[in-house]
């Protein structure tokens, strides 16, 4: 396939064109975003006549699927592989939560992949079987061999912290370590891989020094996070009204000619292009004029420019950063600086500043030291894909997929700084050229397989979004079960997004019932789960009817408060004990009557 040329007519200076140019003429190149990813079954091909086998237990918990598909990975590679004594292995595979129904006194191993999600805590299908966990006392699983493999990333305080508190649990319980606990940032899919060889050696009987099974380097068939799609962007809308203080766009893209596919409730990964003013910035800052080569710690060759564009993070720098800039001869002043925030003693002033500042921050903050642009690249991490539910069904939109983005913007230090992928996606993409993008599945997050069954959706602002696909999706199979969507956002008058499309679901009565709670038309918040309370009874009766309850959006605060107010609904309705509310929201989960996607 030929690669689109930006039209002139772009709003772009000739020097972006040019780069964006070629660029896209990258994206046409399938081979440029290939990487290591393993897909092969276990060495030890499956044999014909019966063996004996040995069960290994994999307990995934992971929110977005990267865990998840660390897991079946690793069950292929060790399907049939030898386990000694003329046994094979039989991976069981499945998430966390089923943990606490295993007969634990039958296993020998178990290999634990969990992601940590909110602040610190486990996602939501490993939740159950973390509480299920504490609640055990002594060395009951003395029989047991474990590894445990966390994925996390270190812009959040508590790095890995599921990995580290279920590696100390089942220490404390008893189990034994089959190999340390590996902690992995975002960066995570060669790591990944070698986690797994290291266990394939030591499960793999007799193959102890060698790698039994070797990571595949072809690229997955189909398009997926190392092999993104280029969808063209066919709409950009701003779904707020003039007067809004929000930007939140809908967004469409082409699937045309992929053969691509999804479900309602998958989201949709999005490789951003940083912000053009930020890296012109960090070029000058580098003394640099962009067109420097430049090596990328993966091997790739390329210029300065293109590596900050589009593959590098320029988000949260580390010490690291800290060490170069001393390292390349700042003057006096800056040098002393740098010895005191490097010192023992000028950790927590370190933190504070690495915290707070971006990369071109810490430049601009120690300006005589002066970094080649290839130290600057070899200090950086890796920029990564970011997350959208989708907020199409198939069902309506067979070609297309949408998206409903809030645009991150935030003040600091005097300066305006932008998500990379929400700007990326509202203001630097031109109509008609494509984005690289796949689709993250959900495992968990759907409507119900039974048209039948009622769905109440929680969705405030972007959580919005996998709602509207829902409802597109239950309008086009026409089944018998109720909608009822809670919805909120700041102003009714200008923050009611997609209101004529849930207005005319409304009329034709394929939403049942619309709750909405706009926070700052009154003196007054009224919140989503205020209108929950108002509505407690109905609630109530639709949940004891078998309805499945979803929540959508912001993870920090909304989801939280939602829960308490499902279980204070269990409580004041249901009449049952906080205790006893919290064991029945608890099964809804495991029953998946109660799915969330929130971020
Ligand atoms: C499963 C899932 C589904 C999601 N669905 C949606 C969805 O439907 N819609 C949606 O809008 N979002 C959704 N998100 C969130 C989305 O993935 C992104 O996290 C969000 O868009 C922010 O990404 P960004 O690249 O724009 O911002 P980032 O570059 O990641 O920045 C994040 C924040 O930090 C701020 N920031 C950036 N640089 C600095 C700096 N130097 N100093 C201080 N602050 C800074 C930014 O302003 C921004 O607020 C979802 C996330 C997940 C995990
Ligand atoms: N963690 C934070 O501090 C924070 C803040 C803003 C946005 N975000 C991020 O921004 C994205 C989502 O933003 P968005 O524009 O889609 O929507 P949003 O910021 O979640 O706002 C949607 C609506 O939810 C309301 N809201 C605020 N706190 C709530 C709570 N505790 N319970 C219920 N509703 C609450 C908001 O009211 P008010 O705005 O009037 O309070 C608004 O009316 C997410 O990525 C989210 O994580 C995070
Ligand atoms: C809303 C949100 C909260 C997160 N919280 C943490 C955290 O507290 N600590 C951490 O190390 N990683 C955190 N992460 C990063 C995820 O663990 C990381 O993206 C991981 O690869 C996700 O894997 P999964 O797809 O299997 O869930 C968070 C990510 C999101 C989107």
């Amino acid at each position: 396939m030929q690669a689109p040329v930006l039209p002139d007519t772009a709003p772009f200076s000739s020097e972006q064109r040019g780069w964006l140019n070629g660029y896209l003429a990258g994206l046409f190149n399938a081979g440029n975003l290939a990487s290591a990813r393993p897909s092969a079954p276990g060495a030890a091909a499956a044999n014909t006549l019966p063996v004996p086998t040995r069960s290994l237990r994999i307990l995934y918990a992971s929110q977005s699927g990267n865990a998840e598909s660390i897991a079946f990975a690793l069950g292929d590679r060790l399907k049939g592989a030898s386990a000694g004594g003329g046994h094979v292995w039989v991976p069981e595979i499945a998430a966390m939560d089923t943990g606490s129904g295993i007969d634990w006194g039958k296993e020998s191993h178990v290999l634990f992949v969990t992601s940590t999600w909110g602040d610190g805590e486990m996602p939501d299908n490993g939740k159950a079987f973390w509480n299920w966990l504490q609640a055990l006392d002594g060395q009951v699983f003395s029989h047991l061999t474990f590894s445990v493999l966390g994925l996390g990333d270190r812009n959040y305080a508590r790095f890995c912290a599921a990995a580290v508190q279920l590696d100390a649990r089942l220490d404390r319980l008893g189990a034994k370590r089959l190999l340390a606990l590996e902690t992995l940032d975002t960066d995570f899919e060669t790591p990944a891989t070698d986690w797994q060889n290291q266990l394939s050696r030591i499960l793999v009987a007799g193959e102890v020094s060698t790698p039994v099974l070797e990571a595949k380097t072809d690229v997955p068939a189909g398009w997926t996070k190392a092999n993104p799609f280029p969808a063209p962007l066919l709409e950009n809308r701003r779904l707020n009204g003039k007067n809004s203080a929000k930007d939140t766009r809908h967004l469409a893209f082409s699937l045309a000619g992929s053969g691509m596919t999804y479900r309602s409730g998958d989201a949709l990964g999005v490789w951003p292009v940083n912000h053009f003013e930020l890296v012109d910035s960090l070029v000058i800052a580098c003394n640099a004029h962009g067109g420097e080569t430049v090596v990328l710690p993966d091997g790739q060759i390329i210029s300065f420019r293109a590596a900050l564009l589009a593959k590098l993070d320029l988000f949260k720098p580390q010490k690291n950063l800290l060490q170069a800039l001393q390292e390349c001869g700042p003057a006096q002043g800056d040098r002393r600086r740098l010895r005191e925030l490097l010192s023992e003693e000028g950790e927590a002033e370190r933190e504070t500043l690495l915290t707070n500042s971006d990369v071109l921050d810490l430049l601009r903050a120690f300006p005589t030291a002066k970094l080649d642009p290839q130290s600057l690249v070899g200090k950086l991490r890796k920029i990564t894909p970011r997350l959208y539910s989708i907020s199409s069904s198939p069902l309506a939109h067979p070609h297309e997929v949408h998206l409903t983005v809030g645009v991150q913007r935030t003040h600091v230090n005097g300066r305006v700084r932008y998500g990379a992928a929400s700007s990326f996606l509202a203001s630097r993409v031109p109509l008609g050229l494509p984005v690289n993008v796949y689709v993250q599945p959900s495992s968990h997050f759907h409507p119900p397989v039974d048209p039948s069954v009622d769905l109440i959706m929680v969705g405030p602002g972007t959580g919005i979004a996998p709602f509207r696909a829902f409802l597109q999706e239950r309008a086009a199979s026409g089944g018998t079960g109720r909608n009822w969507l809670f919805f909120g956002d700041q102003s009714q008058e200008s923050d009611f997004l997609y209101r004529e499309e849930i207005l005319e679901f409304r009329g034709k009565g394929v939403l049942s019932e619309l709750d909405l709670a706009f926070s700052r038309d009154q003196a007054e918040k009224i919140y989503v789960q205020t209108r929950m309370m108002e509505r407690a009874k109905d609630v109530w009766s639709w949940i004891e009817g078998g309805a499945v309850f979803c929540v959508c959006g912001d993870a920090k605060r909304m989801a939280k408060d939602v829960d308490a107010a499902l279980a204070q609904i269990a409580c004041s309705v249901g009449g049952l004990s906080p205790e006893a509310a919290e064991a029945y929201v608890g099964q809804m989960a495991k029953d998946h009557r109660y799915l969330r996607d929130v971020y």
